[in-house]
């Protein structure tokens, strides 16, 4: 049997996120380790390279479903169609005629485009995406709906396609995700500033949490970390409670996607971790149960209310992997060096040797708790830098 086509795929992520998205594609075997000590690329094949926002790789379209299924740090996945020279809106409705649409999109379905252009002669974004809509249709010979796209309310069945015009050489690629991939499924409910679950696992992968020692979140707002942490532990998919765009392409193969996700089938896991989450607020807390139990792990995820100072870690090593109040969406600006100067009073007194990674805006505030930090790592976060910090108490 010949082996199947490979096509060009890239991985978005938030900025910053894109060596965890590196790692999960190397461990889950999309693309090659590099052997240790080598310098260089790794070898040729199962090649992925960091750009700007994202992993460029190469594979198959069953590559495609794992990377959408499986990624936890990571978007949206996109297939790449190969770039042309566009310089004129003739050259692009001609060259964009010729990519292989009827692999993505049948009749009924609708479009969205998305058109940046950076120093190019065609530079008029709405035109520009009017004539790769009349090449689709060119290529296709029917009508397509056209619609705008809503990141916040990303409806099933429309399709996002992304054209970049830099220097005149058009990108146009294919959305496969949908509704970007923090949203897992499971999330309805929201407290104040929640977290996406895609940086989350960031801060999960950054910890070095092993999965099996105890994990302690005292503000865990609408549940996002400890939730993730469940689900994580136990192996399950984090794409396994949503629908993908890919799921509507006339090459989509439904009984191949089905074999993919049963081999990905959740073990529990011979120790199950001790996961504690709490928040000062009640009405938080019930949210992150309600989400927890969504996704099945509110058995597994102890919940309580209480102020931070007031928890109980279980004695012995373990982590604590927590985003408290950054002070601008939430609490008083004045109160935030106490909480962190007493936040690490607490952990000194609680939770000596355990590990601690926190996410803030104000590197000044790592400062404050009297802890030592020594792997600190820059990510956009809500339209700012912050920081993964790790350390230990
Ligand atoms: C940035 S939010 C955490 C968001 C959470 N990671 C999520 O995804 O929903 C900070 C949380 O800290 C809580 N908080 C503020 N002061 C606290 C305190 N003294 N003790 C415990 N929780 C507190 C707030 O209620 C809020 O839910």
């Amino acid at each position: 049997m010949p082996a199947p086509p490979q096509e060009s795929l890239f991985a978005v992520c938030i900025p910053g996120l894109e060596p965890f998205v590196f790692r999960e594609l190397e461990d889950l075997g999309l693309i090659r380790q590099a052997e240790p000590n080598t310098p260089g690329p790794p070898p040729s094949g199962r090649s992925g390279s960091i750009e700007r926002g994202g992993i460029l790789f190469s594979g198959t379209l069953e590559d495609l479903y794992t990377a959408n299924l499986m990624l936890r740090c990571a978007s949206r996945v996109l297939i790449r169609m190969p770039a042309f020279h566009a310089a004129a809106f003739s050259e692009l409705r001609r060259k964009a005629g010729r990519l292989p649409w009827e692999r993505f999109l049948s009749k009924g379905h609708a479009v969205a485009l998305r058109v940046t252009c950076r120093r190019s002669r065609l530079y008029h974004s709405t035109a520009v995406a009017q004539r790769v809509a009349a090449a689709i249709q060119d290529r296709l010979g029917f009508c397509l709906f056209q619609r705008k796209w809503d990141e916040e309310a990303a409806q099933d069945g429309l399709q996002l396609i992304l054209v970049r015009l830099v220097h005149d050489v058009c990108t146009i690629s294919v959305d496969a995700s949908g509704a970007l991939l923090h949203r897992r499924g499971y999330r309805q409910a929201t407290a104040k500033a929640p977290l996406r679950e895609t940086l989350a696992c960031a801060m999960l992968s950054a910890s070095q949490w092993d999965k099996a020692a105890p994990l302690v979140d005292p503000f865990c707002g609408s549940g996002t970390l400890p939730i993730e942490a469940a689900l994580w532990s136990r192996g399950i998919a984090p794409g396994a409670f949503r629908r993908f765009s890919f799921m509507n392409w006339p090459v989509f193969e439904p009984d191949r996607f089905k074999k993919l996700q049963g081999s990905f089938k959740a073990e529990p896991p011979a120790s199950p971790p001790l996961i504690l989450a709490s928040d000062r607020d009640r009405g938080a807390i019930r949210m992150a149960r309600e989400n927890a139990q969504r996704c099945h792990m509110a058995a597994f995820i102890h919940f309580s209310a209480r102020p931070f100072s007031a928890i109980q870690p279980p004695p012995g090593p373990g982590w604590m992997v927590s985003n408290p109040p950054f002070g601008v969406r939430i609490g008083r600006r004045e109160t935030l060096s106490n909480l962190y100067g007493r936040l690490g009073g607490v952990l000194k007194e609680k939770c000596p040797g355990w590990r601690v990674t926190l996410l803030v805006s104000n590197p000044h505030r790592l400062t404050e708790t009297g802890l030592s930090f020594d792997k600190k790592l820059r990510v956009r976060h809500g339209g700012r830098w912050v920081q993964i910090a790790c350390g230990r108490v």
